[in-house]
């Protein structure tokens, strides 16, 4: 890698921080708008009608982002998964979770750079984004490891039902995810897989990155169990969901964080240590 990377790189980063620390005082200082009013008008998504669902068809690209996956499958983006613009993927993010512009544009250059394209100019298929060790790591919520399932498209669902199961709070009667249980089945999908996986590797970026995916579940889906349940068994956005984040600005980098690092902070993998037992049995 030369120097004029590394300088674009530095001169990005510090742009794209200092512009979220903006919004987020805007967000701070602005009242939240209506539920029910999240989406912009001529978007998809508006007023909670979300574009039809196809699921992925022979030869569509997927990969180990519900969240992407989801788009590509309510052709939110390209419904063959091919071909997508790092530059779509930051405004179609946008409309569609409420993240903030600068989260929105973070994570894309961040692909970008991992991928060595061109953020403005190159595409990409979304398989390409499970390079291992690259964002993509051991120890998902969703996902066996890669040693384990080399096609990260791919669901468990014994472990989607594992985590849905960890929920002990509860918004309007319908039982909610909070940070905590994220934390404790985040400690406990560490242990299973450092325990069945030979190949294991998760490194303290990873760790964070884990967290950083896990907490999209808390935020964007305030935790609920029945939106969850649809989301990441089938990869669809539910009729008449809207995203939980209410800020005008959208969820900023430096707000989120406050859901990222106590997230990280609780997870125990220690406390799962030695249950190898009901490990295999999961697995
Ligand atoms: C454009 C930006 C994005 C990129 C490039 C991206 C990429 C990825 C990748 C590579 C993974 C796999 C990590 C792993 O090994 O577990 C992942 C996981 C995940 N992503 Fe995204 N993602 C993006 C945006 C989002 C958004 C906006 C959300 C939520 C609304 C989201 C939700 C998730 C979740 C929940 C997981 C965890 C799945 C698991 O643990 O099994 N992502 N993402
Ligand atoms: C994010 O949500 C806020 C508050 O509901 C809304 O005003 C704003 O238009 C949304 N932004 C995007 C890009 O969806
Ligand atoms: C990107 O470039 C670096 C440095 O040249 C190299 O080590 C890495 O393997 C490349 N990554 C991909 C995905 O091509
Ligand atoms: C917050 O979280 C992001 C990942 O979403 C990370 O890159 C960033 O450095 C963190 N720290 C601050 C102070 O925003």
């Amino acid at each position: 890698m030369g120097s004029p990377t590394i300088l674009y790189k530095a001169f990005y980063y510090s742009g794209i921080f200092a512009w979220d620390f903006a919004l987020s005082f805007l967000n701070l200082v602005l009242f939240k708008r209506p539920v029910g009013e999240v989406v912009p008008e001529g978007h998809p998504g508006y007023a909670g009608n979300w574009p039809e669902y196809r699921p992925q068809q022979e030869g569509d690209s997927r990969c180990s982002c519900p969240a992407l996956n989801a788009m590509a499958n309510h052709g939110i983006i390209s419904r063959s998964g091919r071909g997508i613009k790092f530059t779509d993927l930051t405004r179609q993010i946008r409309t569609t979770y409420n993240f903030s512009a600068t989260f929105c544009s973070f994570v894309p250059h961040y692909a970008a750079f991992m991928l060595n394209k061109s953020y403005g100019k190159d595409t990409f298929d979304l398989e390409e984004l499970d390079l291992h060790n690259g964002i993509e790591h051991d120890a998902s919520l969703t996902r066996l490891d890669t040693a384990l399932q080399p096609d990260q498209s791919k669901i468990h669902r014994p472990f989607i039902e594992d985590l849905l199961s960890f929920a002990t709070g509860k918004d309007k009667e319908q039982p909610m995810l909070t940070i905590k249980d994220m934390s404790r089945i985040s400690g406990k999908r560490r242990a299973e897989a450092r325990a069945t996986n030979p190949m294991f590797t998760l490194d303290l970026s990873h760790k964070f990155f884990g967290s950083t995916n896990t907490a999209t579940l808390l935020t964007a889906f305030g935790g609920r169990v029945d939106d969850l349940r649809v989301f990441l068994l089938e990869e669809r956005l539910p009729q008449g969901w809207e995203p939980r984040i209410r800020y005008p600005y959208g969820l900023t980098i430096l707000k989120f964080n406050q859901t990222i690092i106590p997230l990280e902070w609780g997870t125990r993998e220690s406390d799962w240590e030695g249950d190898a037992g009901r490990v295999e049995a999961i697995i």
